[in-house]
Parts: C-alpha cells; sequence; structure tokens
C-alpha cells in the first residue's frame, strides 16, 4: 500500500555520509525515476482522510500581522526576471518591501472549494498544491521591524517571531563568509517539509523540493530586482547551524536555500563583527522548543530521501568554503544540425505587463488550445529566462547547469520537431523534425497538457561534471535552478498573455526521444507553454 521506500514513521539518524561521493545521488536519481511501468506497479492511493495541513502552524505563538497593500513598482515583469540589481547596490528593505517578497512569492493570491475543503492557492506554483516550502526571515533592524528571526505565516499574512535580536552572524558562519550573505539586511531562509509533499508524491518529493522552492525563487528574485534589492541564491551552508537557528525538526523539515536580499557595504563579518553576546555556531544557539501542530494524523516516513539530504549535507564552514567557486563546464557541443535563430522581441517591442500583476494573474493551464504562439514569443521566453541567475552555484554569473531541449507542436515560423537551446549564440538546433504531440503526452507522464501545448521545454543536466565538481548537493543545485528558470518561464508566458504548467515526465524515455543528442545526460524538469484554453465547465 505505501509504496516506494516507505516505511511507517520510525525516525532514526542515517549514517553520516560525505558530500564528495556522489553514489546516493546517483541513486537517489536513479530510484525515483518515473517509468511506464513504475506508475503501474506503484499500488501508493491518496488518503484524504491523512491529508496534511498546508501550512506550518506555532500555536503559542501570535503572528504580527504584515501591510497587505502591494506596492506597483510599474516594472516589466519581462525585465524583473531578465535582470538583477547590481550586488554592490546599497540597498534594505523596509517591512512593506519584506511584505510584497513574501506576498509574492508565498502568499495566498487565490482560493478554490473543493468536496473536501478549501486549496489556498500560492504565487508560485507548487507540485499538487502541497506548498511544502516555508519561509523564515533573519534580519538585522529594518524600518518597521525588528531584529530577529521569523517564520512566515501566509494564512494570517503574518510574521511570527522566534527569536529576538540579530542572529545574521551565524549564517555568514554557516555560509562560510558568503559575501553577499555577510552583507545582506536581510536573509530569507527556504525549507522544505518532507511529509506535506511526500503524501502525494513519495521518495520523489526531494526532486520536489528543488522544483517548488525553484518557482518559488523566481518569483522572489523578479520582485526583488522590481524593488530596487539585490538578491543572490546560497545553496552551500552548514546544514545542522541553519536548521539549528530556526529549530526544525530536520528529521521532517529542513533548510534547502537561503537568499541575501538588500546590500550594506558597511556590514561584513571582518570588518563588524557582531556583538560578542551574539551566538555564531550551532553550540551557541538554543533551541527553542516551540509546539507546532502535527501535519497528520499519521506520517509515513521516506528514509530515502533523509539519506540524499545527509550524504548532501555540508558540516563545516570549511567545507561551505570550498563546496563554493566556479561553476563546472556544462555546455553544450557546438550545433552540427540545422540552425534556427531566435527572434526575441526588443525592449521597445516588449509587453510591459507589471511583474506584481503578472504573478497575480499566473496559474498552471489546466488546458492549452492547440493554438500557435509566434517565433518572437517563444524567443523572448528563452531570452529573457536564461539570463542569468544570482546564485552561489553559478559563478561565473550567467552560468547554467540545465540545458533546454524543446518539443515545438505549433510555433509560427518554426517547423514542428525536436530542438536544443544553444543559449550563447541565441540559436535553436534542430534535432529531428515531425508532428510529436502523441509522443510529448506520452513523455509527460501519458498527459493531455504537453501534448496541447506550444511547445514543452524539457530541462536536462549532464549530472556527471556536476556531481565531480559539487558532490551529492549538486543534486540539489541543479533540481533548484531548473525549478528558478521554470518559474521564470512561467512568467515570461504570463508576461505574454500565454499559459504555462510545469510537469513531471518519464525521465529515460526523454533522454532517448532527445538521443543521440541528449545521450548521458539527465531529465530534470519539464514546463509546458502555449495558449490557454478555457476548460468546458
Ligand atoms: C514542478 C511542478 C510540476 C508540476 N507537475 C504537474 C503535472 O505533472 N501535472 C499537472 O497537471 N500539473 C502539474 N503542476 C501544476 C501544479 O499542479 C500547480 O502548480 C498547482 O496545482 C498550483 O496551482 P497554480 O500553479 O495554478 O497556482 C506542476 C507544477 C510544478 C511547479
Amino acid at each position: 500500500m505505501l509504496g516506494l521506500c516507505a516505511t511507517i514513521v520510525k525516525l532514526s539518524a542515517p549514517a553520516m555520509p560525505t558530500n564528495a561521493n556522489a553514489e546516493a545521488a546517483w541513486n537517489y536519481h536513479e530510484v525515483t525515476k518515473h517509468s511506464y511501468t513504475s506508475v503501474r506497479t506503484n499500488p501508493h492511493f491518496l488518503d484524504f482522510g491523512n491529508q496534511p495541513l498546508p501550512f506550518k502552524i506555532y500555536p503559542a505563538l501570535e503572528p504580527s500581522r504584515m501591510p497587505t497593500e502591494v506596492r506597483q513598482t510599474g516594472v516589466a515583469a519581462l525585465s524583473a526576471i531578465a535582470c538583477s540589481v547590481p550586488a554592490q547596490t546599497n540597498a534594505a528593505p523596509d517591512l512593506e518591501a519584506v511584505a510584497q517578497l513574501l506576498y509574492l512569492s508565498a502568499g495566498i493570491t487565490r482560493q478554490r472549494k473543493y468536496s473536501g475543503g478549501e486549496i489556498y492557492f500560492r504565487a508560485a506554483a507548487c507540485t499538487g498544491a502541497l506548498y511544502e516550502v516555508e519561509l523564515y526571515l533573519v534580519c538585522r533592524e529594518l524600518a518597521n521591524l525588528q531584529a530577529g528571526v521569523y517564520h512566515f505565516a501566509p494564512a494570517e499574512f503574518g510574521l511570527r517571531r522566534l527569536r529576538d535580536g540579530d542572529y545574521r552572524s551565524v549564517l555568514v558562519e554557516a555560509t562560510g563568509g558568503e559575501p553577499a550573505i555577510a552583507h545582506a539586511p536581510l536573509i530569507i531562509v527556504c525549507t522544505c517539509t518532507y511529509w506535506r509533499n511526500a503524501w502525494k508524491y513519495q521518495a520523489r518529493t526531494y526532486r520536489h523540493f528543488g522544483w517548488d522552492n525553484g518557482t518559488m525563487l523566481a518569483n522572489l528574485l523578479a520582485v526583488a530586482t522590481a524593488l530596487g534589492l539585490p538578491a543572490k541564491v546560497v545553496c552551500g551552508f552548514v546544514d545542522a547551524t541553519v536548521n539549528g537557528l530556526l529549530d526544525v525538526d530536520s528529521q521532517r523539515e529542513v533548510a534547502f536555500s537561503l537568499v541575501a536580499v538588500g546590500h550594506d557595504s558597511d556590514l561584513s563579518a571582518q570588518t563588524s563583527p557582531p556583538a560578542p553576546t551574539t551566538p555564531r555556531t550551532l553550540a551557541e544557539i538554543s533551541p527553542l522548543g516551540f509546539e507546532t501542530v502535527p501535519l497528520s494524523r499519521d506520517e509515513v516516513d521516506y528514509p530515502l530521501m533523509r539519506e540524499m539530504h545527509a550524504a548532501s549535507s555540508l558540516h563545516s564552514p570549511e567545507e561551505v568554503a570550498t563546496w563554493h567557486g566556479r561553476s563546472p563546464r556544462t555546455h553544450l557541443l557546438p550545433p552540427a544540425g540545422p540552425l534556427v535563430r531566435l527572434q526575441p522581441l526588443s525592449d521597445a517591442e516588449m509587453p510591459r505587463d507589471p511583474i506584481e500583476q503578472v504573478i497575480l494573474r499566473r496559474g498552471s493551464s489546466r488546458k492549452f488550445a492547440r493554438t500557435p504562439i509566434s517565433l518572437a514569443q517563444l524567443s523572448t521566453m528563452l531570452d529573457r529566462t536564461t539570463r542569468g541567475v544570482p546564485a552561489d552555484f553559478l559563478d561565473p554569473i550567467g552560468s547554467q547547469l540545465n540545458q533546454m531541449y524543446l518539443i515545438v507542436h505549433a510555433v509560427e515560423g518554426l517547423d514542428s520537431g525536436a530542438y536544443v537551446f544553444h543559449r550563447d549564440c541565441g540559436m535553436l538546433e534542430s534535432l529531428k523534425q515531425g508532428n510529436f504531440r502523441d509522443k510529448a503526452g506520452y513523455l509527460g507522464l501519458e498527459q493531455q497538457l504537453p501534448a496541447d501545448a506550444a511547445v514543452d521545454v524539457f530541462f536536462l543536466a549532464d549530472l556527471r561534471p556536476i556531481f565531480e565538481r559539487f558532490g551529492n548537493r549538486g543534486y540539489r543545485a541543479v533540481q533548484l535552478e531548473a525549478g528558478i528558470l521554470g518559474g521564470k518561464l512561467y512568467l515570461a508566458a504570463y508576461g505574454q498573455r500565454m499559459g504555462a504548467t510545469g510537469l513531471t515526465f518519464y525521465d529515460d524515455e526523454v533522454i532517448r526521444f532527445f538521443s543521440p543528442h541528449a545521450e548521458g545526460k539527465s531529465a530534470i524538469f519539464l514546463v509546458a507553454v502555449g495558449n490557454s484554453a478555457k476548460q468546458k465547465p
């Protein structure tokens, strides 16, 4: 009944493996692949009586409400997703900006009743609308917000204060002195809760951590840009220290990424040491012991995910410092097939719908009209999505771990078929021509959406150099990057009044379809884009 790698909750601490030996990541990836057979032999079913709560609730802590007015920056979504504020720009968010960042990345933007209750849809797409990513703030004193560690409560649109005072030095230590963190007035910590997503997706949930955290970060980075705030995603940190600062039960909930927001050139780990009373290491941080409401009647544990997490954990600031540094070379071979040059819209021609409006109207398309989009629309999406993500694992900025492979069904001026996107020269290389609608539907786990879309964008990665360079933690990075790029694709589509949806897929069959070009690579994520069709009531 429980399916893949499950045991009823009995949480034991896994042995401590090393990050450098990527066997755990290879194993996790292999075991959690979907195939025609695996989906048919998996006896898992959804136990709605045991569905997890969509929110983390601290019953003893009163949230303080945040301002709900959305500030209109007027910055076009297609600009906001494509650029970032230079890292050294001095800027700090006030409470209103914090509220805006949180609302437009993880706030409740729509709700819908159904027979079993109510779904609270959030600003960013998330597998199964299960919302396993929680956000915490670690900040110095900001305008209208005291220094502290806070949990974001989307249901109340408020903040619950977990610790009083400035704890950023703990994160500076935990990230091995990462400069963006050392200079940031605010650090947002994203955690992921296994059971909230594994209730439906079982052990594959660890992949979803990257995807769902990533779509949220696409929004967060774009809103930070629109607000004039530099922001950087940080994946390298001592896990136990960050989890200890938040006092999460790390058998159930784990820090997955940090985002440094804002910059203060006067602040630095070197130039302004924290007050001697401020704890910097895990040993000096006292546990909080706040009660939280259980998510479900029972939880099912998938030890494989905790093993994957432990194997990709970093244990000291020194280990983090070596983990940081240049990205592996993941370039494509030079094009060998026929080429089509992208024709993106210029700044003057581009739709200027502001980022706030685009995020609020975003939703995952539930049905695509089989109508064509233009080559300019597709080009604009690809171009704007891939102009670089500020992240500690993408050095120099502009590096990318995933490659984009496309199945084109309906794009004016482009033959239907399979393509690979050469970002460095703005070209699509044709791999094969033909009508692959049925095939795409099959590859996207036999769903109608990828068959009806105008284009299916597959994220594929060569995991070998990534694991070689980043060890098991490279798996977190590559999934997170795909989620961020996928989230940007959503915004680029909705910014041009099209639709999009994330999708899951048959891993090995995707690689076979794009081979020989894709031989040796792994399927990481899939986003379908096109014109949304009105669904029949
Ligand atoms: C990573 C990812 C994978 C998804 N996979 C599927 C899928 O396989 N099939 C599907 O119908 N929707 C899929 N979705 C869409 C989600 O169901 C949708 O995001 C969620 O219900 C929240 O709704 P919203 O995006 O409209 O806000 C996926 C979304 C994401 C972010």
